[in-house]
């Protein structure tokens, strides 16, 4: 093994994250190579810098005036210089501010630095690199998010083992999700992935159902399994209803039982409207965590987007930094999120109105972009083709019993008619 994964590993030891580290998450470190060197030659070379593969001119990146002009802006380093391999010092500073701001539970409560990943797809494939090895489980809701069986099963070779989302009662089932952690998984460490709002569903835990997750998770921990808690918190912030827990369940968890490690991914890409510039964040937190721990999980983290990555994109970094301390920034992110509600608390009202028919039924949701419908008799497929091809309509099919509807993407004067599409051709399939 490498000296310097050795060192990093040897700072962890003795913590439940390095008791969780997978053996890639084991072997990573971040090389004191090309990277290292050129930061150092950065402050130093005062003269020349001939480190990094870029090509300079009059000391400012060669460009392309056909893409600059249309950043007019920003200088010719934000826009083409290569990003440091954890992103922009600047924006991981400002976000972990925000983090905080949009979080007030962790006050007082120790999380890394956040690392800048390539979209938070990228942020979730970075953390299985650290922490999942073939056969280890990975605990998700039955309602998720399509891409994890890729990412986990096919990337992997992990055992995805699910738990039914909803209770008979419509609230969020968290006795099987106790009973998944404790009873059915039988190994000691376990990956647990929780995304809130949740996508396809649309459903986000009401505070009681929030204390609850704590709760067992606290249990779960303290029989001496070891968790490694991602949150997958894409569509944070979108909270349509008062009683919803508003926070980041990673604040709770950051500071819970020693043998709970909370990995919070996140990211420009819908909080900041911002799909296509693929920024991410992933920021490590657990009970107990020094900053000399936290560094050294932040270098493993380097370690595996300087491997597959190499670094994320510099112009999308400098452009959301610039956003985020822009004086209308705020004001901007509370309108769209008016927008959106405005659309959620439409398709309330008209799936209220609904008085229900023999084939699809709304299943509950609060927040984010979607909400999906159960499809009886497994027909979801069925009814998605026959929306798109007879009446020009996409829709999501998931699995073989649910209907997903991004109404998010649908203007509200145009949501009625949607949702009467969508009854109709239910019962006509
Ligand atoms: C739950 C969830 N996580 C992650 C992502 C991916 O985010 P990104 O585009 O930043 O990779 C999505 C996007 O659809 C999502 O629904």
């Amino acid at each position: 093994m490498n000296s310097l994964a050795e060192l990093l590993n040897k700072t962890l030891q003795g913590t439940a994250a390095y008791d969780v580290l997978s053996e890639l998450g084991r072997m990573l470190y971040f090389p004191r190579g090309i990277v290292a060197q050129s930061a150092e030659a950065k402050k130093l070379a005062t003269k020349y810098n001939a480190t990094v593969g870029m090509a300079y001119m009059d000391g400012t990146p060669m460009h392309l005036e056909s893409i600059k002009r249309y950043i007019p802006e920003l200088s010719n380093e934000e826009i083409f210089a290569y990003a440091p391999t954890a992103g922009v010092a600047g924006l991981r500073e400002i976000w972990k501010d925000e983090m905080y701001r949009k979080n007030p539970s962790l006050k007082e409560k120790t999380v890394s630095l956040p690392v800048v990943t390539s979209g938070i797809t990228n942020g979730i494939v970075i953390s299985s690199d650290m922490f999942i090895d073939p056969g280890d489980t990975v605990v998700v809701p039955d309602m998720f998010w399509g891409n994890y069986r890729l990412i986990f099963e096919v990337r992997k070779k992990a055992r995805i083992v699910t738990f039914p989302f909803f209770d008979s009662a419509g609230n969020l089932n968290t006795e099987a999700m106790e009973d998944t952690l404790s009873e059915k998984v039988k190994s000691k460490k376990i990956i647990l992935i929780l995304n809130f709002p949740n996508n396809p569903s649309g459903y986000s835990p009401v505070k009681e159902e929030a204390a609850k997750i704590v709760s067992l998770l606290n249990r779960v921990a303290a029989s001496g399994k070891k968790l490694v808690v991602i949150t997958d918190d894409a569509y944070f912030g979108l909270f349509y209803e008062n009683e919803i827990y508003r926070e980041s369940l990673f604040a709770e968890l950051a500071d819970l039982n020693d043998n709970i490690l909370a990995v919070k991914v996140d990211g420009a890409t819908k909080e900041n409207l911002a799909w296509g510039f693929r920024i991410g964040f992933l920021t490590f937190a657990g009970k107990s965590l020094s900053k000399e721990h936290y560094d050294a999980l932040v270098q493993k983290a380097m370690g595996a987007v300087r491997s597959s990555i190499s670094s994320s994109s510099k112009v999308a970094q400098s452009l959301l930094l610039k956003a985020i301390k822009n004086n209308q920034y705020e004001e901007q992110k509370e309108q769209a999120f008016h927008i959106l509600m405005e659309r959620y608390l439409e398709v309330k009202s008209l799936m209220r109105d609904y008085k229900g028919n023999s084939v699809i039924k709304p299943l509950p949701f609060n927040s984010g972009y979607f909400m999906t419908f159960s499809v009886r008799n497994g027909k979801a497929e069925d009814l998605r083709r026959y929306l798109l091809t007879k009446r020009g309509i996409g829709t999501i099919s998931v699995g073989t019993d649910y209907l997903r509807v991004a109404y998010s993407s649908i203007d509200k004067k145009n949501l009625k008619d949607l949702y009467t599409e969508i009854l109709q051709a239910s019962e006509s399939i």
